[in-house]
């Protein structure tokens, strides 16, 4: 018996509790199947920690994730939670969860399923096959950098601020991250900043440039400012194995990757942390999606962006490369198959809701391994 594997569970707010429930059915189904054993608990995040404590994240919340392998994180916020104030925001939880974990590197993939390519508002031609990961800093820059705040002048006005602040040390271990991963990918790296504007950007450029001199010249590393990435992303999106870039442009390059694949249902994530001694990383995963106010309790969300994600948490913290592509595997074939939640529909497929979706993806996995 393979020991067990601790897994913290934190569904959020919105249509995170609905779909995390289909990411359960999975587990269920591994579970009776034997190949693993999960030692699982689940918390409360975000509006949903907010209502029941009065905070975002417990202290005992936290002591969780850092003593679970991996945490599976679903979505925070909503309108509900707005007005609270800007030290009572949901978005806290993951904030902290990022911060105190110190899960720096957050890769982000855009990829087009072949099912999927006329769900793309772009050109089929132009996403057919697209295969990008975003590495995204993500306990840095302007998300944490100090000083910020909102201070009163002298003539009683007001000025706003925040600060871009990233060292060496910061640069040097997101972009490891990204060069390590393109040696098992295509093999290049743009790196993404504003080296023409911004001190802090030419900075990120000059520290990336030496460390691939130094220790990644095999990889080819190109790079591009922000917002031309963004340009190229969207003409020609192909051209893009890994790019590494800060938390602030990573968040906003990631975004509008994702459209590129035609639904944000659709993507997972991981964020890591460094490799301790045993060459274990601690490891968030959470779908890209937010809590989506919209239709949360509707029961239409998509539910394969937060089940990708567990396949994710199962090739990176357990190593369960086999397991991760058997559900990666039974996701593609439903969708081949032509059943549809409502974000990914195309004309001649069939619409279905959260739970038929999950039931499908259950069934199709008894297929594979059958
Ligand atoms: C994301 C989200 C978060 C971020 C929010 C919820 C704090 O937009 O994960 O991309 O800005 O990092
Ligand atoms: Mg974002």
């Amino acid at each position: 018996m393979p020991a067990n594997k601790k897994l913290l569970v934190l569904p959020g707010d919105g249509i995170g509790p609905e779909v995390m429930r289909e990411v359960r059915r999975v587990i269920d189904w591994m579970d009776r199947r034997r190949t693993v054993t999960f030692d699982l608990t689940e918390d409360l995040v975000g509006g949903a920690a907010i209502d029941a404590r009065g905070t975002p994240i417990a202290d005992k919340t936290m002591e969780a994730a850092l003593a679970s392998d991996a945490v599976l994180f679903g979505s925070v916020g909503g309108p509900r939670w707005e007005k609270l104030g800007f030290d009572m925001r949901p978005e806290l939880a993951i904030l902290r969860l990022r911060k105190e974990l110190d899960l720096f590197a957050n890769l982000r993939p855009a990829i087009v399923l072949d099912p999927l390519v006329d769900a793309s508002t772009l050109k089929a031609d132009v996403v057919r096959g697209l295969d990008l990961m975003i590495v995204r800093e993500s306990t840095g820059g302007i998300y944490f950098g100090e000083p910020r705040g909102v201070e009163t002048l002298a003539d009683g006005s007001k000025r706003g601020y925040d600060t871009e602040t990233y060292t060496t040390a910061e640069i040097e271990r997101v972009s490891r991250v990204a060069f390590e991963l393109a040696r098992q990918r295509q093999g290049r790296v743009c790196s993404v900043e504003k080296a023409n504007v911004m001190q802090s950007g030419l900075f990120w450029r000059e520290v990336v440039t030496a460390l691939h001199a130094r220790e990644y010249a095999d990889v080819s590393l190109s790079h591009m400012y922000a917002d031309n990435c963004a340009m190229q992303l969207v003409r020609n999106p192909r051209q893009f194995d890994v790019i590494v870039t800060s938390n602030i442009f990573g968040d906003l390059l990631s975004d509008l990757a994702s459209m590129l694949t035609g639904s944000l249902g659709m993507l997972p994530s991981a964020t890591m942390g460094a490799p301790d001694s045993a060459g274990r990383r601690r490891a968030l995963y959470e779908p890209i999606h937010g809590s989506a106010p919209d239709i949360a309790g509707k029961g239409i969300a998509n539910p394969m962006a937060q089940i990708l994600s567990f396949a994710m948490l199962l090739r990176y913290s357990f190593g369960m490369d086999e397991d991760a592509k058997l559900i990666e595997r039974a996701c593609t074939n439903v969708l081949a198959s032509g059943l549809r939640t409502a974000d990914v529909m195309a004309p001649g497929t069939a619409k279905v809701g959260t739970s038929v979706m999950g039931e499908a993806i259950l069934r199709e996995l008894d297929k594979l391994a059958a």
